[in-house]
């Protein structure tokens, strides 16, 4: 049989992409290994949302080489591969492939040419794919990753996303209660909804509404996630069927990317600080408790000290349960990068550095008011460290907790004991939460 090995970087949809590309390859045969050193294919799973990330994939490629026999393939897959295209094989000459994120059915016969000495790539949009009749193969069976929504039509002008992932379409509604229902047949109690801008999913007269309410219904799923949303696509009729779904977890991320008006509008984000926080108000008005995280940006073209000043003030007023900062990244093809007065890489790291420790302030002053409640919990997985059970409470917080083997893709109750400041730990009841 012969062996695949694929490295994921980046965002969720990338590790439900790299679960579609072994289903892809199990239908040839390959079956999954973690071995680089024993791989017939070798893929990497690349993101392009930061210059950062590319570089890490580069340095990555350099070290992956070494593992390649005569006869073995190595390939660059999705976002990265889609942006530098044919040029990806002539700047790095170990790739044999190169493929974009609508090209994996491609796989099989492009690794048949790569093995034939043909190096090649398939960075073409197709704005149909679904990968509809393809099987993807998932390494958890509790908790599933499901992509509702392919590809962006929304122009941030930060954002290579489009240019990535090409444009917009969402599945059809009965396509995924039907996955999600087999999902749920084979023991899967927990799925993420997976889109660019998520909740602007729509199909046919159904609206990202209606898909929660489905999702939501089917038997045997006890919790619905969904990632990431746009903040103005929250519109009453998702408000309401979150608020009505008892599935649906009541935790949201929220990308802000910055607090002042004018950095939203040179960034064409469709809302200003004030609907943001309107924003904020509704989601905690229709679910009591809800947790919010964020993305945030600093240093975009043109940022001001004050401007700066006011993501500072945001965080402090919405109380963000926890925040992913990143200095700007210019990327090539995007708009922002005809903006006047971008921000020196200096600047944009003393602000990071003023940033970083406000929203961990926040965030542990959040969890620290946590610590003696009651939560319940899906049973993860081992943690990495220490021998303990990792779990998640459905407002996303991670508390680590004593308990067997037995226990992993189980509900459990669990106290609060302390916390880090970011995660928790717990003591488990022994008895199990009925589905
Ligand atoms: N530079 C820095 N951060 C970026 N993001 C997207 N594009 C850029 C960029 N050019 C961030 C945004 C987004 C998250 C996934 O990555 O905050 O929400």
């Amino acid at each position: 049989m012969p062996l695949i090995y694929i490295e994921t970087y980046g965002c969720q949809m990338n590790v439900s992409d790299s679960e579609l590309m072994l289903g892809v390859l199990a239908r040839e045969g390959y079956v999954r290994t973690d071995d680089p050193g024993v791989a017939d294919v070798m893929l990497v799973n690349t993101c392009a949302v930061r210059d950062h990330a590319e570089q890490r994939v580069l340095g990555r490629m350099g070290e992956l080489k070494r593992h390649k026999r005569p006869g073995d393939v190595l390939g660059v897959v999705g976002c990265m591969a889609q942006r530098l295209g044919p040029t990806l094989l002539e700047r790095v000459p170990q790739v044999d492939l190169v493929i974009g994120p609508d090209g994996y059915r491609s796989l099989p016969e492009l690794i048949a040419r790569a093995r034939g000495g043909e190096r090649a790539a398939d960075v073409e949009f197709k704005s149909w794919e679904h990968y509809e009749d393809v099987p993807a193969v998932r390494a958890d069976r509790s908790s599933a990753f499901v992509t509702v929504q392919r590809g962006c039509d929304y122009r941030c002008t930060f954002c290579i996303v489009p240019m990535t992932r090409g444009p917009e379409r969402s599945r059809k509604l009965a396509d995924v209660v039907s996955e999600v229902t087999r999902l749920a047949d084979s023991g899967t109690t927990e799925v993420t909804l997976l889109g660019q801008t998520v909740n602007s999913y729509h199909d046919g007269d159904c609206d990202f509404a209606d898909l929660l309410r489905a999702v939501g219904a089917v038997a045997g799923i006890r919790r619905v996630r969904f990632t990431s949303p746009y903040p103005t696509d929250f519109t009453p009729r998702v408000l309401d069927a979150m608020a009505s779904t008892p599935a649906v977890c009541e935790h949201v991320h929220l990308p802000v990317q910055s607090g002042s008006s004018r950095v939203l509008k040179r960034m064409l984000r469709r809302y200003d600080r004030g609907r943001f926080l309107e924003v904020v108000a509704a989601l905690r008005q229709a679910v009591p408790g809800i947790a919010l995280t964020t993305d945030i940006i600093v240093g975009f073209p043109g940022e001001t000290e004050d401007e700066f000043q006011e993501t500072l003030s945001l965080v402090a007023e919405v109380q963000f349960d926890d925040a992913y900062t990143f200095k700007y990244s210019v990327r090539e093809g995007t708009p922002a990068v005809r903006l006047k007065d971008h921000v020196a890489e200096e600047v944009q790291g003393e602000r990071l550095e003023r940033l970083i420790p406000l929203v961990r302030g926040v965030a542990r002053r959040k969890n620290i008011g946590l610590v003696g409640t009651m939560h319940e919990v899906l049973v993860e997985g081992r943690a990495k460290r220490g021998g303990l059970l990792q779990t998640r409470t459905r407002t996303n917080k991670v508390a680590l907790v004593e308990g067997p083997e037995e226990w992993i893709g189980t509900y459990r109750h669990v106290r609060f004991t302390g916390t880090t400041g970011s995660t928790f730990t717990g003591q488990a009841a022994t008895e199990l939460v009925v589905l």
